[in-house]
């Protein structure tokens, strides 16, 4: 998910070089690495939300007259009218449960490569419907009926109060090893929801692995339904913010992994599977060589803003988007230039410029649904295709990952745009590809995902990422000086 603040870009440059290890930690490290794997596996749920008033398991019914669009989809909505999901899977997230505290609370929050702080919803969130903040949910619709709220009321945003037993919440009290912090969290994402809580530390535990002093925002005003593991770069974090007194980087926690010996190198392979999985799998620290077809393709992290920086969010570049047909074996370019995106696991859609949004309408002919989406036919799944090549090397995404049906069982194309023209290769992009993301060396490997693989062969990150080669036409200054100059070139039709 997109943050509404900008980084600190002034830190940037003193964080160029990474970051350091303490020296005494070198020992402690060792010791570690010794007993420990080098990895660890996070598996992810495909969680479904329509609005403020239910979750689904199942997406089945999307009330596209409310008013509250969803949480995740914090790039697209602009106003409490924005209609922005209509569309049936439109809503859907990844979501990890991770256990807090001493008492274990087992909270699920968004796994999210938009953003880079970890927090988590308090019991005492004056917003949870009465009843729903209390304990942990250890079984999902039964919650404790215990409800502590405090007394002082945030400001309403027009938001629903929120169910917060569907999500689980943190009682950092009943926790012997909390430690608060005693500073604030405060973030806005795009969309204007906001969290706002107590930073602190305390151990978790993730699919069995226990994890010490990670830092974890602990939230009792928000108007979200659930918490983020944002798993982005240290710069991205909301303590770096420009609006800050004295901004600052902490070890969030790919780089509390890291700094514990949990694993060697602050890489991480995202793993979404097709488009029907009901899991997805972030690897830290490692790659699954089973989870890719092909040869995993370099490209370099860039900074969009000030490209040769330091980046601060995982953006990559592109030069060229075809779309195509294998039925009437024919290609159409749409555009052509450098532009740049952001790998979002926290944006459901893909959001490509107004223009080059214009032109895949033309070239298809796909008519303007209600809501300003695309309509296309639902059986072109396994005909049409997007193509994005990232300096030389080409992904193609099948409109079968593309194509989200709506109530009515027409399909609308799951691409996007936004306000300011910022391309976010979201979930419906994602889906495509094995990414390999390496935000020590700032790269990311790409290959085509294998969905049908059962088994695992995983290699350990410690130096570059395994049997990874460059792009064809590799430039960590690709797009020079201006950013996002893509002209868009589409004659002809499909
Ligand atoms: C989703 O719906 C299908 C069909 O109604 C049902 O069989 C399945 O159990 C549901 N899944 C969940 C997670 O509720
Ligand atoms: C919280 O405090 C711990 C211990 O001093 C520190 O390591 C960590 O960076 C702090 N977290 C944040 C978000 O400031």
């Amino acid at each position: 998910m997109r943050l509404s603040f900008v980084p600190l870009l002034a830190v940037l440059s003193q964080l160029a070089h990474g970051l350091s290890i303490p020296d005494g930690l070198i020992d402690s490290i060792k010791r570690e690495i010794s007993s420990h794997p080098g990895y660890i596996k996070l598996s992810a749920k495909k969680s479904y939300a329509d609005d403020a008033s239910g979750i689904l398991t199942n997406a089945t019914s999307i009330n596209p007259n409310s008013k509250n669009f969803p949480y995740f989809q914090r790039t697209a909505a602009k106003t409490d009218d924005d209609p922005a999901f209509i569309l049936k899977n439109q809503n859907v997230f990844y979501s990890v449960d991770i256990a807090v505290g001493s008492k274990g609370d087992v909270v699920t929050v968004l796994l999210d490569t938009g953003s880079s702080d970890f927090w988590v919803m308090s019991s005492s969130n004056p917003y949870c419907i009465e009843g729903t903040g209390g304990d942990s949910h250890n079984t999902l619709g039964s919650p404790e009926p215990t409800s502590t709220s405090s007394g002082d009321e945030p400001e309403k945003t027009g938001y629903n109060s929120v169910d917060c037993s569907d999500f689980g919440t943190f009682d950092q009290s009943g926790s012997s090893s909390w430690h608060d912090n005693g500073t604030t969290f405060y973030i806005q994402y795009e969309d204007k929801t906001f969290s706002q809580g107590t930073w602190g530390t305390d151990q978790i535990s993730i699919q069995g692995v226990k994890i010490q002093d990670v830092s974890v925002a602990v939230c009792d005003k928000s108007d979200s339904r659930f918490g983020v593991l944002g798993i982005s770069y240290a710069e991205l974090e909301s303590t770096n913010s420009q609006s800050s007194d004295s901004p600052y980087t902490y070890q969030n926690l790919p780089l509390t992994l890291k700094d514990q010996g949990l694993i060697s190198k602050n890489t991480y392979s995202v793993y979404l599977d097709d488009p029907n999985a009901q899991t997805a799998s972030v690897l830290f620290g490692a790659v699954d060589k089973n989870k890719y077809t092909d040869d995993l393709i370099l490209l370099p992290i860039i900074n969009s803003d000030s490209p040769g920086d330091q980046p601060y969010e995982i953006s990559v570049t592109f030069n060229k988007i075809t779309l195509g047909s294998k039925k009437q074996n024919k290609k159409v370019q749409i555009a052509s230039g450098a532009g740049s995106g952001v790998l979002d696991t926290g944006t459901t859609l893909t959001y490509l410029t107004h223009d080059v949004f214009d032109a895949i309408k033309k070239v298809t002919g796909f008519p303007v649904g209600q809501y300003g989406y695309l309509t296309a036919d639902c059986d072109l799944g396994d005909d049409y295709y997007l193509t994005i090549n990232f300096q030389g090397f080409d992904v193609d995404v099948s409109f079968s990952n593309l194509l989200l049906q709506n109530d009515d069982g027409s399909c609308s194309l799951g691409i996007a745009t936004n306000e300011d023209d910022i391309v976010i290769l979201g979930d419906t992009f994602l889906t495509s590809v094995y990414a390999v993301i390496d935000l020590e060396d700032n790269v990311v490997a790409l290959a085509k995902a294998n969905y049908d693989s059962n088994s695992e062969s995983i290699e350990v990150v410690s130096d570059s990422i395994p049997s990874a080669s460059q792009a064809p036409s590799y430039s960590a200054t690709y797009g020079g000086e201006i950013g996002t100059v893509l002209h868009v070139t589409a004659t002809g039709s499909l």
